[in-house]
């Protein structure tokens, strides 16, 4: 049974990907403002520890201690889409966040590694690859940059993953998961999953369910194979479209 650290757990994404590692008979760390969104059955359940915090609040040492032990840490961290959300502190939640984190993880000095899910968005490019964008998205692209703050910690997470941590670390490998639109569904459903963009995520976006983003970071932490395939990548995740 893996120990595995949600942040983000409780967002749209966060609390699917939750339920689907208790589901895999996994253990499950909350860091959470509010367990409103809970239901009872998750609340109780006997594999879940809730940390009842706001992340970045906590000291360097009170993380290193949350993480201690951690096989894994999944991040479904993102700006509330509220003006305080988008515009007001912190504006690098997550790019703090992930930061923060991975440096308590290399202060524990784990025997193992530890692996690191991040969600992210397929509006972000993965700068090690040679993704090529149209003109017009890079025009879009280069404005929300401009006006909306959590386009660039987003994209500064995922080069803090890429650059910093890199690909030899001993202690941390990463993988960043950049899903296209986002959409609720029920169930989870087929999809694909493509080392970079299919599509242009601003004139013809895909879409993305959240409950599969959750099936997919689940995936990557629990079936080893399905790790070895994409770590210290950046998969695009889009929904399989079906001809109806
Ligand atoms: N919208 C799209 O189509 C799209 C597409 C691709 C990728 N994405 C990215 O996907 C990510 C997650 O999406 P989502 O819809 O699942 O997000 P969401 O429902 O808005 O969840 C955001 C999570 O972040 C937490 N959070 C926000 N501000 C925080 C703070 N200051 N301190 C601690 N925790 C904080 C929230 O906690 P509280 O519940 O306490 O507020 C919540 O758990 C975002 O980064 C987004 O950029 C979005």
């Amino acid at each position: 049974m893996l120990k595995i650290l949600v942040v983000g757990a409780s967002g749209a994404t966060g609390r699917l990907l939750v339920e689907q590692l208790l589901n895999r008979d996994q253990k499950v760390k909350i860091i959470v403002r509010s367990v409103e969104v809970f239901s009872d059955s998750v609340k109780n359940h006997k594999n879940l520890e809730i940390i009842k915090a706001s992340l970045l609040d906590l000291s360097d040492s009170e993380l290193e201690q949350q993480v201690k032990g951690i096989d894994a840490v999944a991040s479904c961290l993102g700006h509330n889409l509220t003006f305080k959300g988008l515009f007001g502190h912190p504006r690098k939640l997550v790019t703090d966040a992930t930061r923060r984190l991975c440096e308590a993880v290399m202060v524990n000095n784990p025997k193992n590694t530890v692996k690191y899910v991040l969600m992210n968005t397929a509006g972000n490019v993965n700068r090690d690859l040679n993704e090529q964008i149209s003109f017009g998205q890079k025009v879009v692209m280069g404005l929300i940059r401009l006006l909306l703050p959590p386009q660039s910690d987003n994209e500064n997470a995922a080069d803090y993953l890429r650059v910093e941590i890199g690909q030899d670390d001993d202690k941390i490998e990463w993988v960043a998961v950049r899903p296209d639109g986002l959409t609720n569904e029920d169930k989870v459903t087929e999809y694909e999953v493509y080392p970079s963009p299919i599509r242009d995520t601003v004139f013809n976006a895909g879409k993305t369910s959240r409950i599969n983003v959750g099936h997919f970071m689940a995936d990557l932490i629990t079936e080893s194979d399905i790790w070895k395939k994409w770590k210290g990548q950046m998969p695009v995740i889009y929904n399989k479209e079906t001809s109806e």
